[in-house]
């Protein structure tokens, strides 16, 4: 099946957020087909995070729809956008430094046994599979996984949710900045761990985003001004295409 006729992980139609008078982003449409890694760029405040945030169920969108698997949905909280497949990854939100490391592998999605019609958290099994997965991403500063993620740095957090990706199978997972070391070796191991992922990847940096993505969407003070084939632009033209979306964006709209 070919990128084009499948329907898209996750599809935004005209979305828009506001924040009083001001438009985070404004009319933004961007689908992401199964298997293929989008790359999302622009200047700092272009809207990145604000459709990072609406996709994971962070925040709610002004108007507009977002799709998962061609269905509408409406995410009242990040709990709802992860039961739905999606992983999000960043520096700092995504996990909850007071609790154990299993407990935010599981967060939402955790496995309990009925025991006389009383519902208890299968602890032990929990610990166990987020212990393993923990090595096999290679987060070996980790004694164990009763520990608080308090203790893990921004990189080791961001291992921790793609470690998660892989278990649950998600449908997309979304990179928002992630730490440098990370992003590419990381990027391929959840795409060859996960069939017909879908990626959204955000990085200041073209040299990053440029190898990793199979098409690139420009943003430019809250709206979607171009978008690129891989292949169409080097890093410097993809730099100066970022720029120039500023210079045109901000000649049309005043
Ligand atoms: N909670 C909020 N309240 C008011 N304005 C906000 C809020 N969150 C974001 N904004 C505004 O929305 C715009 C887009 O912000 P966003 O964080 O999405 O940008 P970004 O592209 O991720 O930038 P960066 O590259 O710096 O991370 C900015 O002008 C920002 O000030
Ligand atoms: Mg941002």
């Amino acid at each position: 099946m070919s990128t084009e006729t499948a329907t898209p992980v996750v599809e935004l139609a005209n979305v828009t957020r506001r924040y009083g008078k001001n438009y985070a982003v404004r009319d933004a449409s961007l689908a992401i087909h199964p298997g293929e890694v989008v790359g999302l760029v622009g200047d700092n405040g272009a809207g990145k995070s604000t459709i990072v945030k609406m996709i994971s169920g962070y925040i709610e969108p002004t108007a507009g729809t977002i799709k998962v698997q061609g269905k509408p949905v409406r995410f009242g909280s990040p709990r709802q956008a992860r039961a739905a497949g999606i992983e999000t990854v960043y520096q700092d939100l995504a996990i909850v430094d007071e609790m154990a490391l299993w407990r935010n592998f599981f967060l939402g999605q955790e496995l309990h046994r009925n025991l006389l019609g009383i519902r208890y958290l299968r602890v032990k099994e929990m610990a166990r599979i987020c212990d393993e997965h923990l090595a096999e991403v290679g987060l070996t500063s980790v004694e164990s996984s009763h520990q608080t993620a308090a203790t893990l740095s921004g990189g080791e957090r961001q291992s921790l949710a793609i470690s998660r990706a892989i278990h649950f199978d998600s449908q997309l997972l979304v990179l928002d900045e992630p730490v440098a070391a990370l992003s590419v070796r990381e990027t391929r191991r959840v795409l060859e761990a996960i069939e017909d992922l879908g990626v959204l990847y955000i990085d200041h940096n073209m040299d990053h985003v440029l190898p990793a993505a199979d098409r690139i969407v420009i943003m430019h003070r809250g709206t979607i001004s171009r978008v690129v084939q891989k292949g169409d632009l080097t890093v410097d033209e993809l730099s100066d295409a970022v720029a120039e979306s500023g210079t045109a964006a901000a000649d049309n709209g005043g």
